[in-house]
């Protein structure tokens, strides 16, 4: 034990209740998705308590929130955060407990008269579900120069609406710059949202990298029919051609083996009725894996694939790329302090990589980042019943308080 100060845990978990008020769900959860009416709320609140640790805010044309609580010198800070939208199934811990725990950390540092020497921000990116609006992690995709902002603002969501349209209506289309933060480093701290340290009953995950992603949405035109008329070899059906796709993907993951993951998690029938052959699907496809020829080999074979059985039920398909993005190995200094901050608060740790996709992998490409993960209950996230138990919220940001301090005060 050394003699950080401690974290407040009865103020960490009651501003994780308070935040998931925003958006919650009647038997529990939250649907908050990006720059709705429910995350504007949250928005609102999170500025609140940010302004009431007297920390400085500003706010980013791409509506990424960042503020700052000022060190002893002036130099570029030590950011943390992540994010506060969530799915539409969402739970209480994705994303909003590394941006709450990081304001916690500052509440901790200033209850005890403490500044570091580098300023620590805590910040909150926009989209990083891609739920709403694709790719995900889109506000910090463009925070770190990877999309230019015109494109992102004319993003349009699964509603119609656009990122620029919402961020007006919500009030974050900021004034701040984006594209190249001058940041030392980034810490992001997230639930594990896998069942690896709950198996395993260990207290804190040291995260290495995050594995590769690649979302691919196809779009089949077939031709609506009477199902009681149309005789098996003259169909073409859409929706059989969805379901082929979707078989596929499930056979191909298991084939590749290793971390290759595949996933359909949309698919929309037109028009959706019992006796109507489909004219239209609309799917999506979810490749993952940490070997990035192996995901790009898989999405290869997902294309040529959709292409054949779609010629094969006389079906035109369309296919676009929602979010492509390789695996992303995290700074192995950062990894090792994370790894030696849990151990000296006796806490056990495990190396693996991230299957979710987050905010770092993207500041990775601007500054050295890393992240820290603690234990989901059962491994389940993307649902309303995600937990975390409190002893190990409150671990994860104790050791998130150790990081930040550890890298703000370093000399040189
Ligand atoms: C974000 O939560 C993702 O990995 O899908
Ligand atoms: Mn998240
Ligand atoms: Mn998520």
């Amino acid at each position: 034990m050394n003699g950080a100060p401690r974290i407040n845990a009865g103020r960490l978990l009651e501003s994780l209740e308070a935040l998931g008020r925003f958006g919650a769900l009647p038997g529990g959860g939250t649907n908050r998705l990006a720059l709705s009416d429910a995350d504007r709320a949250a928005r609102d609140w999170t500025v609140d308590r940010m302004h009431a640790l007297d920390m400085t805010v500003r706010v980013d044309a791409i509506g990424n929130v960042f503020a700052t609580y000022a060190g002893t010198e002036q130099r570029a800070p030590v950011l943390t955060g992540s994010h506060i939208d969530t799915v539409r199934t969402g739970g209480l811990y994705d994303g909003n407990y590394g941006v709450l725990a990081g304001l916690e950390v500052v509440a901790t540092l200033r209850e005890a008269g403490l500044r570091t020497r580098r300023p620590i921000e805590v910040a909150f990116f926009t989209n990083e579900e891609g739920a709403r609006f694709q790719p995900d992690m889109l506000g910090s995709l463009v925070a770190v120069g990877g999309l230019p902002l015109a494109e992102a603002l004319a993003t349009r969501g699964i509603d119609g609406a656009t990122v620029g349209e919402e961020l007006q209506r919500i009030g974050y289309a900021g004034q701040a710059p984006v594209g190249a933060p001058q940041v030392d480093s980034f810490i992001e701290l997230h639930i594990e949202q896998g069942p690896v340290l709950h198996q395993q009953g260990v207290d804190i995950g040291v995260v290495e990298g995050v594995q590769g992603i690649c979302w691919l949405e196809f779009t089949l035109e077939g031709c609506s029919n009477h199902a009681g008329t149309t005789p098996m070899v003259l169909r073409r059906d859409a929706g059989l051609v969805a379901a082929r796709i979707t078989a596929f993907a499930h056979e191909l993951a298991l084939r590749y083996g290793g971390r290759q993951l595949a996933t359909v998690g949309a698919v929309e029938l037109r028009p959706n009725l019992v006796n109507v052959i489909a004219q239209r699907a609309v799917m999506t496809v979810d490749l993952r894996n940490t070997d990035g020829a192996a995901l790009a080999r898989a999405e290869a074979e997902m294309l040529g694939f959709a292409t054949r059985c779609a010629a094969e039920h006389g079906v035109v398909l369309g296919h676009r790329r929602l979010a492509r993005f390789d695996p992303v190995a995290f700074d192995p200094a950062l990894v090792e302090l994370v790894a030696q901050e849990a151990q000296e608060l006796g806490l056990s740790t495990l190396r693996l990589p991230s299957g979710a996709g987050h905010d770092a992998q993207m500041l990775a490409r601007v500054c050295p980042s890393a992240m820290i993960f603690v234990p989901s209950v059962d491994g389940l996230s993307h649902n309303p019943g995600e937990h975390t138990e409190a002893h190990h919220l409150v671990q994860g940001a104790q050791v998130l308080l150790q990081v930040l301090t550890r890298l703000a005060n370093r000399a040189g």
